[in-house]
């Protein structure tokens, strides 16, 4: 079965570097063998997370999108460093969700002057807090450096790395998909997994 991996794009800028950057990583996953989907939050704006509603068929994209989870197996966040922390976009499309991530492995990509690493970090923990699994490196990059004005990639060594980024959560994704695929359909009691039995 291949890797089903969801790219979720989290700047509303029309140029995103950091959408630009998911797609290189989604075109590299499709070259591993994964089958790939983009969501633009931008062209599919979510609501506010309003615990009073769960109302997938109100035109507010929470159905299509909530699909678009549950099919995928990995999960590749893309955010621009909005002081310090995810851009509110990648926040808000979190809130929505929470056991829906368990068992399957995100991946973090960010634009930054300043290295991105709180921005990671804290997609990383609100990630563990659902029992999601984490790639342990992410990439993040400069906008304005690593791309040319009309959008294309000018540094190699990034690209080399969204490509591994890629390569390897195809290949980790996979093996956590399956063990808790695995995990799920056991009688096996002390597994995390075991909560998440229909
Ligand atoms: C509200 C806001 C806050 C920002 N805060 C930071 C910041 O703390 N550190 C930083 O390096 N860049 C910061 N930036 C710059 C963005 O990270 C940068 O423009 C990035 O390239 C945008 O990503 P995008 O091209 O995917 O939209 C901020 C931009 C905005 C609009």
């Amino acid at each position: 079965m291949p890797l089903k991996i969801l790219g979720v794009a989290g700047s509303m800028r029309e140029t995103s570097r950091s959408t630009l950057a998911l797609q290189i990583i989604l075109d590299a996953g499709k070259s591993f063998g994964a089958e790939t989907r983009l969501l633009h939050i931008r062209k599919y704006p979510l609501p506010f997370y309003d615990p009073n509603r769960r109302d997938g068929a109100d035109g507010h994209n929470i159905g299509r999108i909530t699909q678009d989870v549950n099919w995928a197996d990995a999960i590749v966040l893309a955010s621009p460093d909005y002081h310090g922390s995810m851009s509110g976009t990648i926040k808000n499309f979190l809130d929505h969700f929470w056991s829906e991530f368990a068992g399957k492995t995100f991946a973090y990509v960010c634009t930054s002057h300043e290295r991105g690493l709180t921005v990671m970090d804290q997609m990383r923990t609100a990630v563990r807090q659902c029992y999601g699994w984490s790639m342990p490196y992410g990439a993040s990059f400069n906008g304005d450096q690593d791309f040319d004005v009309n959008g294309h990639i000018v540094n190699i060594a990034l690209e080399r790395r969204l490509k591994m980024l890629a390569r390897d959560l195809v290949i980790y994704g996979k093996i956590i998909r399956d063990q808790f695929l695995s995990d799920i359909a056991s009688d096996e009691v002390a597994t995390f997994a075991a909560r998440y039995r229909g």
